[in-house]
């Protein structure tokens, strides 16, 4: 795949030199969280230089930096974390100081539908990110997985750091591979790395493919709420905003070789939180229409976080309420954003996808 990058000559020419600057290297910063991130890091850190490398996949969108793109601390380069020579250019023309590596097939139904992209990406991409940091012997390589690495668990668990890891779907393996490509990274080459583990993220710019924006969306658009089997399924839900704030910590005070769960007890059932976001919208015409199950679906996830909260200080600071209201009002406000972004694959997918649930449940 051909880089292109923009921004460059702003990026190092701006005659600034600071000895406190970093330069982060942000994989995935087209997606949600990874493009939340950039602009949290580029706000506390005015010092900092950020690239953002990106495959631009479905899921990653430019648009989703256009308060920033014109930044002259922030550049992007396209590319493949699973592409050796992609990465390699990165490392060689930018020479890093930290890899924030959010950069994934993220989506656990495409996974179901195709698991070889999800290893590509998500597993070899990783090594292959790792074995550059290694050879430009950087700072911090911080790994960003996810709870669903830990399986399914039934009411009143919780996983701590230490719980074993017990994917059930081909993105969960992926993910807990990739992490103990980490571990090997820190044990065997003594590499300075932290894995941050979270819980489900809402907020701005998430992809409408997931749980809260697809209710959102089909709430304004008067469609019918898809849920899952019997809609009894729990999540853990965290406010972006308050994982890059955990995230940042980690990188810049986490202990070397160490996980960092990330997580609010905010749980709901699946059916409970379509219900509450459907209130939302009292004008909606919208109903909600249980569909055919996810294949294999995990019932449960919740983490122990008192890790992150002992060592680092971190505590979510944002009430899930208040986070759902400012994130339908942007969502509101942001219509044409979605309208791009449904044309082409995206919109196959989502047909295929409701269709065969619909057809299968009835
Ligand atoms: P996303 O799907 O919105 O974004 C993923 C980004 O990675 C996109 O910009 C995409 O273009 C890019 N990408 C995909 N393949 C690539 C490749 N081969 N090379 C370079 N770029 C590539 O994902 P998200 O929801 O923002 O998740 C980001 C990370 O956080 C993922 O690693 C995910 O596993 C993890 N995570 C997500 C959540 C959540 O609730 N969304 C929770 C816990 C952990
Ligand atoms: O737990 C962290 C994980 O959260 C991340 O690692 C993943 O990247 C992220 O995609 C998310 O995975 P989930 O499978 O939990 O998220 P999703 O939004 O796809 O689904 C949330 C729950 O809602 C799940 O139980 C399935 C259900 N669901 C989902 C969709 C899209 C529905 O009932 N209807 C839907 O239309």
């Amino acid at each position: 795949m051909a880089n292109y990058v923009t921004g460059l000559f702003n990026f190092f020419d701006d005659g600034e030199s600071n000895t406190s600057s970093k330069i982060v290297l942000v994989t995935g910063g087209a997606g949600f969280i990874g493009s939340n991130f950039i602009r949290f890091l580029l706000k506390k850190y005015p010092d900092y230089k950020i690239i953002n490398f990106d495959k631009l996949t479905y899921a990653g969108n430019l648009n989703n930096l256009v308060t920033i793109e014109e930044n002259p601390h922030y550049v992007f380069v396209r590319g493949d974390v699973a592409n050796v020579k992609d990465v390699k250019n990165v490392f060689e023309e930018f020479n890093p100081h930290f890899v924030v590596h959010f950069a994934a097939e993220s989506h656990v139904d495409r996974s179901i539908l195709n698991p070889d992209i999800f290893l590509q990406t998500n597993i070899l991409g990783t090594q292959n990110l790792l074995n550059h940091a290694r050879e430009h012997q950087i700072e911090k390589f911080v790994q960003i997985s996810t709870d669903e690495v830990y399986g399914s668990i039934g009411k009143g668990e919780s996983c701590h750091e230490e719980s074993p890891l017990c994917p059930n779907n081909p993105y969960a393996a992926s993910k807990a591979s990739a992490d103990f490509l980490i571990r090997v990274a820190h044990q065997t080459y003594g590499q300075r790395v932290n894995i941050v583990r979270s819980c489900n993220n809402y907020g701005t710019y998430q992809f409408p493919e997931k749980l809260i924006p697809v209710m959102i969306y089909n709430s304004l658009i008067n469609e019918e709420l898809p849920v899952y089997g019997d809609g009894r399924n729990i999540r853990e839900w965290i406010h972006v905003e308050d994982n890059c704030r955990a995230i940042d910590l980690v990188l810049h005070n986490g202990r070397s070789g160490e996980i960092y769960n990330v997580g609010t007890g905010e749980e709901w059932e699946n059916v409970k939180l379509a219900e509450f976001l459907l209130k939302q919208f009292p004008e909606s015409k919208s109903h909600i229409q249980f569909v055919l199950d996810r294949q294999g679906h995990d019932f449960r996830y919740s983490v122990k976080t008192d890790k992150i909260k002992k060592e680092l200080g971190w505590k979510p600071q944002i009430d899930f309420k208040e986070g759902i209201e400012q994130t339908i009002l942007w969502y509101k406000s942001h219509l044409d954003w979605i309208e791009q972004i449904n044309s082409g694959e995206y919109m196959q997918y989502f047909k295929e996808t409701y269709e065969s649930r619909l057809t299968e449940s009835n």
